[in-house]
C-alpha cells in the first residue's frame, strides 16, 4: 500500500506516494528524476554512488527507506551545484572523472566533509572518501579537487 509523505530535497519540499520498502535512492532517482542519486552496486551498501547528505550527515540512500525520512533534510549533486558550490568547478578543473558515474557520489560526501571540517588535510579528505568506489580509478584527482575547494570556501570567508 501506497503512503503519502513529504520530503525535503535541495530546500524544496516534495509530495508524493510511495511503498514503505522503497529505499531513498530509488525515490531520489526513479520517482522524483534527481538523476545524480546513482546506483552502481546494486543497492548493496558498497560504492558510496548513491551518497546524500540527510540532516548533514552523508548517509547511502540505497540504505535508508524514504518514509523515514520525513522531516529531514536532503541535500544531492543538484542542490550543491546550484548553489555554486566551488567543489564542482574544481572536480572540472582537475579532471575527477572519466566515465562519471561515482562522481555525484564523491562530491556529495566531500562537501559533507567541507561542513562538518572547513581545512581538512590530504589524508582526511583520502578517509572521508574511502567508502567512494571508482571503477576508472580517478582516486588522485578527487583529494586534489576538495583540497583546492576547501582553500577557496576558506579565502571567500
Ligand atoms: S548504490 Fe548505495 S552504496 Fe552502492
Ligand atoms: S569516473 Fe567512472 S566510475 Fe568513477
Amino acid at each position: 500500500m501506497l503512503r503519502e509523505i513529504k520530503l525535503a530535497v535541495n530546500g524544496e519540499v516534495r509530495g508524493l506516494r510511495v511503498s514503505p520498502e522503497w529505499t531513498l535512492q530509488y525515490v531520489l532517482h526513479d520517482e522524483l528524476g534527481i538523476t545524480s542519486v546513482k546506483d552502481m552496486c546494486g543497492g548493496k551498501g558498497e560504492c558510496g554512488s548513491c551518497t546524500v547528505i540527510l540532516d548533514g550527515r552523508p548517509v547511502l540512500s540505497c540504505m535508508v527507506l524514504a518514509m523515514n525520512c520525513e522531516g529531514k533534510l536532503i541535500e544531492t549533486l543538484e542542490g550543491i551545484a546550484k548553489a555554486n558550490h566551488p567543489l564542482i568547478p574544481e572536480y572540472v578543473k582537475y579532471h575527477c572523472m572519466q566515465c562519471g558515474y561515482c562522481t555525484p557520489g564523491f562530491i556529495v560526501t566531500a562537501k559533507a566533509l567541507l561542513d562538518r571540517n572547513p581545512d581538512p588535510t590530504a589524508d582526511e579528505v583520502r578517509e572521508a572518501l574511502a567508502g567512494n568506489i571508482c571503477r576508472c580509478g580517478t582516486y588522485p584527482q578527487h583529494v586534489k579537487a576538495v583540497l583546492s575547494a576547501s582553500k577557496q570556501l576558506r579565502r571567500a570567508k
